[in-house]
């Protein structure tokens, strides 16, 4: 190993591509690329973490100015409905203007500056609570009170201050910026994730379930722990049985990441080697003493088993499109990064993450998890977010299942990571070259975006 490129060094054991090479259902050729990133392994500063002026630098250089995640569709599915979508000290409002139109402002009024909807829901106009003032759902002015007042009221620019949304996958997403400035559309800025998603159909899913989390840390501290899989052996022991932690694959494209964990196959950090059952048992949290509520067949592994039950799972949603679903698909957590804060797990692995700063803290953040599972028949109503507060456990509202737990793993780290870099006597974080490489993908593009200065 040492006299390969740092670059080029990766972990022993199989990697993702040759065991996805074996199964009876390959995937699609793009999970057969590597786009790895290197751009050297220089310290990562700690002042990202806990400096207000960077935060500063980011509100004004990133969420004032990129695509974001506001909402699902499902929000907001009948005319007239509104959702709120608040960034730091920002706040926007999501409206279904027409039956195929959604719309979104900034959340204020242009009389005082009140916010203007406070509590979301089904409206026929935009009222401001506080003198009256009222726009219709396209943003027009609709109602000036006591208008002998406000001569110097034209309609034409009292409109609302309308900014740019767009629809990806059942997602709405908004840039917050004027719509006659143009730039970069979403399809642009999302790139090539469109073409990996789009056999996942994810506008067809509805939000099973919805909970949010508060944290004590900056919101990258929150989001960079769901960007490795590194610390599976520390923090997540129980699955190295059945998942190539440190042999995960790592590719960063222009705003999105990926990494994809390859599963029924045993961490090389591992002392032991387990049989396909004892893998099957890992995956189906079977305690010591337990009976396993299934064995694999012989000539059977946990893969290719695993991958029959999914198809059969998938069937009733799906139809006939299940045969053509691949076993990696099945099986491996397969996690994307919409930077700067958006995680969607691909395939039908149902969770969605999204990490925001709490309010206008850059020591506090909100991680939100959406399951958006396929269903049959009607689209049934999404689930309304259970909020967490700082010492409330992932398992508390009992929707997530087995991922609550894990959660609760990972939140173990997270608060006091902040403590640490409070009072860190050091200056930068020393990550990896390659296993965090979508950390340091995060960063090379924040730099990017802050350095552009005013490019909108
Ligand atoms: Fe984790």
């Amino acid at each position: 190993m040492q006299d390969v490129p740092v670059h080029l060094r990766r972990s022993p054991g199989p990697s993702f591509k040759s065991i996805a090479a074996k199964d009876a259902v390959l995937p699609a050729a793009h999970f057969f690329e590597e786009k790895p990133f290197f751009e050297g392994t220089q310290d990562i500063p700690v002042s990202r973490y806990t400096s207000r002026e960077f935060f500063d630098l980011e509100k004004e250089h990133v969420w004032r100015q990129v695509w974001q995640m506001a909402c699902r569709e499902e929000h907001v599915p009948v005319v007239g409905d509104t959702y709120i979508y608040d960034i730091c000290d920002m706040s926007f409002v999501i409206v279904r203007s027409a039956e195929n139109t959604i719309r979104a402002f900034w959340n204020v009024c242009n009389h005082r500056g009140r916010q203007l909807v406070s509590q979301p829901g089904r409206m026929k106009v935009l009222r401001c609570p506080f003198h009256g003032f009222t726009w219709n759902l396209d943003g027009s002015l609709a109602f000036v009170p006591t208008e002998w007042d406000f001569p110097h009221i034209e309609g034409d620019d009292f409109g609302l201050h309308e900014v740019q949304v767009d629809v990806w996958g059942g997602f709405v997403f908004i840039k917050p910026r004027p719509v006659d400035e143009g730039g970069e559309t979403l399809t642009e800025y999302l790139g090539e994730i469109v073409d990996h998603f789009a056999p996942w159909h994810m506008e067809t899913r509805f939000v099973e379930a919805h909970v949010a989390k508060v944290f004590n840390a900056n919101w990258k501290v929150v989001e960079e722990a769901f960007m490795e899989s590194f610390h599976v052996a520390g923090t997540h022991p129980q699955q190295m049985v059945r998942l190539g932690d440190v042999n995960t694959q790592y590719d960063c494209y222009e705003n999105f990441s990926r990494a994809l964990h390859p599963s029924g196959t045993p961490s090389p950090l591992l002392n032991w080697v387990p049989t396909e059952q004892e893998m099957l048992e890992s995956l189906l949290d079977v305690r010591e003493g337990e009976e396993a509520p299934v064995q694999i067949p012989e000539g059977e592994t946990l893969r290719s088993f695993a991958a029959q039950i999914g198809r059969a799972a998938l069937r009733p949603a799906i139809g006939d499109e299940a045969d053509a679903v691949s076993d990696a698909e099945l099986i491996d957590a397969m996690e994307y990064t919409i930077l700067p804060n958006f995680h969607p797990w691909a395939s039908y692995q149902r969770a969605v993450y999204r990490f925001r700063p709490h309010g206008d803290s850059h020591e506090q953040a909100v991680m939100e998890v959406m399951l958006i599972s396929p269903f049959e028949g009607e689209r049934p109503a999404p689930a309304k977010c259970a909020w967490l507060g700082v010492d409330e456990p992932w398992t508390k509202p009992d929707v997530l299942g087995i991922t609550g737990r894990i959660l609760d793993q990972d939140s173990t780290n997270i608060a006091k990571l902040q403590v640490g870099l409070r009072s860190a006597p050091i200056a930068g974080l020393r990550m990896s070259s390659y296993q965090e490489s979508r950390i340091r993908h995060f960063h090379a593009w924040l730099e990017k975006r802050i350095a552009a200065g005013e490019v909108k």
